[in-house]
């Protein structure tokens, strides 16, 4: 900001290294999610104070990574060592010092996505009035600053840190400055936890809700389980279309939409688990099972044909895949089929456990493609490949055991 005009006051918001900001976020957010979310919330704060504040606004920071931000809010980016909040406020006054840009300083620590533009404004307009030999202090419930303003400001050492309300009012003492405690809702409670996250989560700005939102969308992803204890009713049609719907935009091969879908009635299931039941018998005798275990599978494949609250075939045809002579060639194009088939189901499963169902995924009737087709009459081009059962949850049920991820053995790098 290099006019030479002198305003009442000059806002500091002073952030970290998304690196090292907010470190204590770390235990429970990848560096991905706490990189996004330190720039959110810093943005949220920025908006809110370009709401009700033209006049200079300074970033106090030890890194680069805030240019972009600071462009688009006509923010000067000052430099500290990233020694602590202390420094860089005084970094940042004397930057204001120097290029007198103000009267008044109010000093924010990047992270009050919550912040609001009438609060700050109340504090604002308490600068630029005719008062004096003022410090507007907005304490934090755990005894931090949340905002601190001060006019004027060349003899005052701010403080921050643990206990800084405390350490700011001696130093308004020390000056012979008048203190005013601001009780601003917005300002309560700075983000130093997920803890703190999740109470304020409702009252955050846009930029923070969608990066809390992208978390929440992965946890989802994580989240979801093959859920076999499920009960009915079944789903509504409207729910089983848009379950089919979301299905339907997983990425396929060629633009095709290869994937077709049944949703099978219960008056139908007996005859279908039936005749699967005869193929599968067919099978196990062939290789060799004694009578007890395939009774028992055959058994236990039956309940879940026809206990399913709401089953779904999924079937793949060929239309738009490519043709080739060859079969290395003819195998791999059906392979694309197939893989594009997972994804879609993905998509299904992941759509049921956003909504709170059960549902997992039964793969017998890529084994008995002729019999499936046969007992529900479905056109010969289908090529079915797997059941969903869905429902709802059976409380008491536990998914197995999934051990967390460990990619040592499943990523390298070339
Ligand atoms: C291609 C495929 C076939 C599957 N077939 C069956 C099945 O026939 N019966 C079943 O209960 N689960 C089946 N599953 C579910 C897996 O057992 C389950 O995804 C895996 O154990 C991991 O558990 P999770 O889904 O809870 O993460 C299948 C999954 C896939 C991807």
């Amino acid at each position: 900001m290099s006019n030479s005009k002198k305003y009442d006051t000059a806002v500091v918001v002073a952030v970290q290294s998304t690196n090292n900001a907010k470190s204590r976020l770390s235990s429970g957010l990848s560096p991905f999610h706490r990189r996004n979310l330190v720039i959110a919330m810093l943005e949220d704060l920025l908006i809110a104070i370009r709401e009700v504040h033209d006049g200079p606004l300074v970033i106090v920071t030890e890194s680069s990574e805030y240019s972009e931000i600071g462009t688009r809010f006509g923010a000067d980016i000052v430099f500290d060592d990233g020694k602590g909040f202390k420094e860089a406020a005084e970094t940042a006054i004397l930057h204001i010092a120097n290029n007198n840009l103000s009267n008044s300083i109010l000093i924010l620590p990047g992270d009050l996505p919550q912040a609001q533009s009438f609060d700050l404004n109340t504090i604002l307009e308490i600068l630029s009035s005719a008062q004096s030999d003022i410090v507007a202090l907005s304490a934090s419930e755990d005894g931090g600053t949340t905002a601190l303003g001060v006019k004027p400001y060349s003899m005052f050492s701010p403080q921050f840190g643990p206990d800084s309300a405390n350490k700011h009012r001696d130093e308004a003492k020390r000056n012979a400055m008048k203190i005013i405690e601001l009780s601003l809702e917005s300002f309560k409670i700075d983000v130093d936890t997920i803890d703190d996250l999740i109470r304020i989560e409702n009252t955050v700005g846009r930029q923070t809700k969608k990066a809390l939102s992208k978390i929440a969308f992965e946890k989802t992803i994580s989240a979801r389980r093959s859920f076999r204890g499920i009960l009915g009713p079944p789903l509504e049609k409207s729910d089983v279309e848009e379950l089919v719907s979301l299905a339907m935009t997983a990425p396929a091969p060629h633009h095709t939409t290869p994937w077709r879908f049944v949703a099978i009635d219960s008056n139908n299931r007996l005859d279908l688990a039936e005749n699967m039941g005869l193929k599968w018998k067919e099978d196990l005798q062939k290789d060799g099972t004694t009578t007890d275990i395939i009774q028992k599978a055959l058994e236990n494949s039956k309940q879940r044909i026809m206990t399913a609250p709401t089953l779904l075939l999924g079937c793949l045809v060929k239309d738009g895949l490519n043709t080739y002579a060859d079969t290395a060639r003819a195998e791999a194009e059906w392979g694309l089929a197939q893989h594009s088939f997972g994804a879609a189901l993905e998509n299904l499963l992941l759509a049921a456990h956003s909504r709170n169902y059960g549902a997992y995924w039964i793969s017998a009737p890529l084994y008995a493609q002729e019999t499936v087709r046969n007992s529900l009459n479905l056109d010969p081009d289908w090529q079915p490949q797997a059941f969903v059962a869905i429902g709802h949850k059976t409380p008491d049920y536990k998914p197995f055991n999934r051990p967390p991820p460990d990619i040592t053995n499943n990523l390298i790098w070339r």
